[in-house]
């Protein structure tokens, strides 16, 4: 198989009807705060537990097409001792992994941040397809204040990302652009779109800078919403900002949009998501690759326990069906 054909198979693979993404790309970090709220402490063996528990969902396949995995769950082995990634593609789902290696301080730019990991990115690569991995993520965040972010932050993180999703592209392997307008902050709805209007216009343009093939990648954006301290907007008023601004920035030659859930409850990222598919026309596909909004359940009812296998993965399930229905606008609460 080309390359092209390679990454042709993987598009059709993962943007299907009723179906989207689950990240499960938590970092070391970031998976020990979620398993600290639900009383569990995290250690290679809960980490491996729960994600085996998870991805052995019968049938999740129904409405998951693709996993996001961090390099570590990449290379484990299922309480089964199946191979995490080979676990996945028996569920019909196509396993990718997170690639960058997380963010920092911009230099001469305080309070914005850059996202790091272009080194060494082609071998890393390399070696994840050589484990089954056929897409990848690279998420880039955008914090809002009056005057964050800066144009500086807006156009580095928007140059990396391109060059991410390049590299990637030229393995064979489907780029997920994610460049994550922050939910924090007591900002309004209109704000939040003007910000989501420039970073999406410059990551574009970062994208045609270094020849990306829009066709073959999948953008993955935050909705647009006021910050999370200043109330909230109804899901219509959510899916009228958000495709207002995508639609004068976001190419159609992009087949499939999935939005990360970044904050919002499990029930308003459905919510919205089924709003958006309501909302008139829209050249592209629109789905969800959420974290937190099809987890949260899920680890609640797992509580550290193999006992509590079955009430996990009914709640995982849940939300990626209600997900799979908001989708395609088919959701009613
Ligand atoms: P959330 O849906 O929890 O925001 O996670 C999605 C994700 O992959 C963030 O990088």
């Amino acid at each position: 198989m080309s390359i092209q054909e390679e990454l042709t198979a993987t598009i059709a693979d993962l943007v299907q009807p009723d179906k989207g993404i689950l990240a499960a790309d938590e970092s070391a970090p970031t998976i020990a705060k979620r398993f600290k709220a639900v009383g569990v402490e995290s250690t290679e063996g809960t980490r491996r537990e729960y994600r085996s528990l998870i991805f052995s969902t019968p049938d999740l396949g129904d409405h998951i097409s693709g996993v996001i995995l961090y390099e570590e769950t990449l290379e484990q082995l299922s309480l089964d001792d199946i191979a995490i990634p080979k676990l996945l593609a028996r569920q019909g789902i196509v396993p990718g992994i997170k690639v960058d290696a997380g963010k920092g301080p911009l230099v001469n730019s305080p309070g914005d941040e850059i996202t790091y990991g272009l080194d060494g990115l082609e071998s890393r690569l390399e070696h994840y397809k050589s484990l089954g991995a056929r897409f990848a993520k690279w998420r880039d965040v955008f914090h809002i204040s009056d005057t964050l972010p800066s144009f500086q932050a807006i156009k580095s993180n928007a140059e990396v990302l391109a060059r991410y999703a390049a590299v990637c592209q030229a393995m064979g392997i489907v780029p997920i652009v994610e460049p994550e307008v922050l939910i924090d902050g007591n900002h309004s709805l209109e704000r939040a779109a003007e910000v989501s209007e420039d970073v999406l216009l410059e990551v574009f343009k970062a994208l045609h800078r270094h020849r990306v093939n829009l066709e073959l990648m999948i953008l993955k954006p935050s909705m647009v919403t006021p910050g999370k301290d200043a109330g909230k907007a109804t899901p219509e008023q959510v899916a009228e900002a958000t495709l207002s601004v995508f639609r004068r920035v976001v190419p159609a030659a992009v087949p499939g949009i999935v939005f990360l859930s970044g904050g919002q409850t499990p029930e308003e990222s459905t919510e919205n998501l089924n709003a958006l598919n309501n909302m008139g026309y829209h050249p592209w596909e629109l789905s969800f690759s959420y974290g937190r909004a099809l987890q949260e359940p899920a680890q609640k009812a797992w509580a550290g326990k193999l006992a509590n296998a079955q009430s996990t993965q009914a709640a995982l399930k849940k939300r990626a069906r209600l997900n799979g229905l908001a989708r395609s606008g088919r959701y009613s609460s």
